[in-house]
């Protein structure tokens, strides 16, 4: 230390301890060093804090679901090139509004206003500087998807209205529909991705089912030839992953409940049912005692078929296997033009199962809801299911108090309708455990519109061809997970166009 220095500054007495009358040489040595640190700290800090916020970056997804309508705003960073993602709470946020894009064909002006309470949500999430430079996109699914093209023009037209005043980047050909195989390409991206293995053996990857509310998505590995409206091919590192995916428009769980119903009044009507069995025909996939009176069909995708002319027109008669048979003959139907060696659900092509399942949406909150295991056999779904199918709904009401009844109610028929769909549709043996049933892994939820968001940065980012290596950052710091080499081939479309969580089935707790 220089000594004239500190002899100057002794003079000063705002930097005298208040504490010592006398401060020895020691101790100031000791008071000024600590204020340099504390100074060089501060300014590291500062600066240091400021380079993180200028390399913070944001994207928004909105997912047009068929319920409803959820946002998605990632926080990011690109470090020498790389795609680092921020998994924690903070770094990803999302929120969702009722009922879904689809339910708007009459009043498309709701549509928008729908769309600006969650362009708030994003705002409040993202700070002022950062959006200019966020890009905003709105891709909806199976629920618009059910609609007439005019219809879905009409509704996408008054959100793009919205999000081009949004404040975020945005440009119109970013609010679309999706196409189903386009949405489970995503979904099979992300949990490869949460379970490293993109970029590694196409044999080690991880199959994809998803049950959401209008369709069921079905994406996996295969090396079987597939005809080419069904296959995706991907390169991503040293491989190229041949993906069967498809996507059954109907058969998500709340279309398939309005299709099974419907045709269990139409059938009642043919063989002239209703005359006996108290007027009434029997419908096996509700459990005995409810009402459907007080139903607001709040989270119908849309009306696909008159509700309230055939509700009435059934009587709640719970029994699973009635129920099971009911789901596996809608799963059937058009079966007779499969053109195809063989078609497990009506005429689509699909080739054997190869390797392990997720299953997720739907699946897994039904699994959930009985408390099953993450890696649980079909089997035991099915015994849970029978035994919530036949019970008295006043029981069921009185046990399952806090759930919504109309929410509660669908338990029976999801139950019968997964066995009907993964055992008796799919051949997936009762006691086989290589499907598990999970919303995440680890910490990262597994929803297309993160693969979505996965793909279209690394595409922008233009990290083709070079190394695209993917930072995770879990709750404890930052991990590596995934280091591929991201490249599109030909059959892979432009890019252009997807709670507290308890543990996932792969990934520790
Ligand atoms: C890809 O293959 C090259 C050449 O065989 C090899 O050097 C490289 O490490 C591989 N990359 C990955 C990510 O496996
Ligand atoms: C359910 O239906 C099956 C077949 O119709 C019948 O054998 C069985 O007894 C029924 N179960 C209940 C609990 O009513």
């Amino acid at each position: 230390m220089d000594p004239i220095k500190l002899q100057l500054r002794s003079n000063r007495p705002v930097f005298r301890s208040p504490y010592s009358k006398q401060s020895n040489p020691t101790s100031r040595i000791l008071l000024y060093s600590s204020i340099s640190i504390a100074v060089i700290l501060f300014c590291y800090f500062l600066f240091f804090s400021s380079k993180i916020r200028q390399n913070t970056k944001y994207g928004v997804v909105i997912d047009g679901g068929s319920t409803g309508t959820r946002i998605h705003v990632f926080k990011y960073e690109v470090r020498n090139g790389n795609l680092v993602l921020d998994f924690t709470e903070k770094g990803l946020v999302s929120m969702k509004v009722n009922p879904g894009l689809s339910s708007y064909t009459e009043e498309p002006e709701r549509a928008g206003a729908a769309v600006a309470e969650l362009v708030e949500f994003a705002k409040k999430n993202v700070p002022r500087e950062g959006r200019g430079e966020a890009e905003i996109r709105l891709m909806a699914t199976a629920g618009m998807r059910l609609l007439k093209k005019e219809d879905q023009e009409r509704i996408l037209d008054v959100c793009r209205r919205v999000l081009r005043g949004s404040g975020f980047r945005f440009r119109d050909d970013w609010a679309t529909v999706i196409s189903g195989s386009d949405e489970g390409f995503y979904a099979w991206v992300v949990a490869n991705y949460a379970l490293g293995t993109l970029g590694g053996d196409p044999a080690k990857t991880t199959g994809i089912i998803e049950l959401g509310g209008a369709s069921a998505q079905v994406t996996f590995v295969s090396n079987e030839p597939m005809p080419p409206e069904y296959s995706q091919k991907v390169k991503f590192g040293n491989f190229t992953y041949n993906l069967y995916s498809h996507s059954l428009l109907q058969f998500g769980q709340n279309v398939a409940l309005e299709l099974l119903r419907a045709s269990l009044v139409s059938r009642g009507q043919e063989t002239g049912i209703e005359s006996l069995q108290r007027g009434k025909p029997m419908d096996p996939c509700t459990p005995r005692g409810y009402s459907h009176d007080k139903e607001s069909w709040k989270d119908s995708p849309n009306s696909v078929v008159e509700k309230n002319r055939y509700l009435s027109a059934l009587l709640p008669n719970g029994n699973y296997s009635e129920c099971r048979s009911a789901s596996l003959k809608l799963l059937q139907k058009g079966k007779d033009r499969c053109s195809y060696q063989s078609c497990y659900i009506g005429s689509t092509f699909m080739p054997k199962l190869q390797g392990k399942f997720l299953a997720t949406e739907n699946f897994f909150y039904t699994s959930k809801f009985f408390g099953l295991a993450p890696r649980a056999f079909l089997s035991d779904l099915l015994a849970a299911g029978q035994q919530f199918c036949e019970e008295d709904w006043s029981k069921l009401k009185k046990k399952y108090h806090s759930l919504d009844e109309e929410d509660l109610h669908r338990y029976c028929f999801s139950s019968a309708y997964i066995v009907a769909l993964l055992h008796d549709s799919l051949g997936i043996a009762l006691d086989d455990d290589r499907v598990g049933y999970a919303n995440q892994v680890q910490n990262i939820p597994l929803d297309w519109a993160l693969g979505a968001f996965i793909l279209q940065s690394a595409a922008e980012l233009d990290l083709q061809p070079s190394n695209w290596i993917a930072f995770v950052v879990s709750g404890v710091g930052w991990m590596v997970t995934t280091q591929a080499q991201y490249g599109m081939l030909d059959g892979l479309r432009p890019l252009v166009d997807q709670e507290a969580r308890p543990c996932s089935a792969l990934g520790p707790c």
